[in-house]
């Protein structure tokens, strides 16, 4: 194993901004209630901070959609590996993922979803990385924007490690 990591963001600085996200949507749902869809496994951690901070009714699910192989690129395909177990007629829906990469998953989504039945659907993600986007999508709300680096922690993995680091590292290959 050659690679190490670097600390991009501590465990400080992401929890205090999940308890801000957690803030914002909870006044931007006030009245409502919020189905959050967690994409699994990545989402997974994230998730759960977050739905702690919501002060509104929460219903969760979840959902697993491939990424083929274990490097550090995507492969363009989107499909469904396990699939949600609840309705989503007339919910109000946060999809709620670990980083915003090329963009395709969240697309993909987004429009599935809607499909669906959903009431609205909105996207919530820890991470973006901007300049990798491929296809036109913005989540709606953000955790941080990150240069275009391999991330790991808070869930993030490479070849299935390092998701339990409380923190997110940048992965250097060297
Ligand atoms: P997208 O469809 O290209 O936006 O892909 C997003 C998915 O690729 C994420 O849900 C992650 O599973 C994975 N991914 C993208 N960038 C990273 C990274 O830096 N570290 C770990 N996984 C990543
Ligand atoms: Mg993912």
């Amino acid at each position: 194993m050659a690679e190490r990591v670097e600390v991009l963001l501590s465990e400080e600085e992401v929890d205090s901004r999940i308890r801000k996200l957690g803030e914002q949507i909870s006044k931007d749902y006030a009245g409502k209630n919020v189905h959050l869809i967690c994409i699994l496994k990545g989402a997974s951690f994230f998730m759960c901070e977050l739905a702690k901070r919501i002060t509104v009714p929460v219903s969760i699910d979840f959902m697993s959609l491939s990424s083929y192989g274990s490097d550090t690129q995507s492969s363009g395909e989107v499909k469904i590996k396990k699939d949600l177990e609840e309705s989503l007629e007339n919910k109000y829906v946060i999809v709620v993922e670990d980083i915003v990469d090329t963009g395709r998953t969240l697309k993909y989504l987004k429009e599935l979803l809607k499909d669906r039945g959903a009431a609205d659907v909105k996207l919530c993600a820890l991470l973006d990385k901007p300049e990798r986007r491929v296809v036109d999508i913005e989540a709606d709300y953000i955790g941080f924007s990150i240069p275009d680096e391999f991330v790991v922690g808070y869930g993030l993995d490479y070849a299935q490690r390092y998701r339990n680091l409380p923190y997110i590292g940048a992965v250097k290959f060297d």
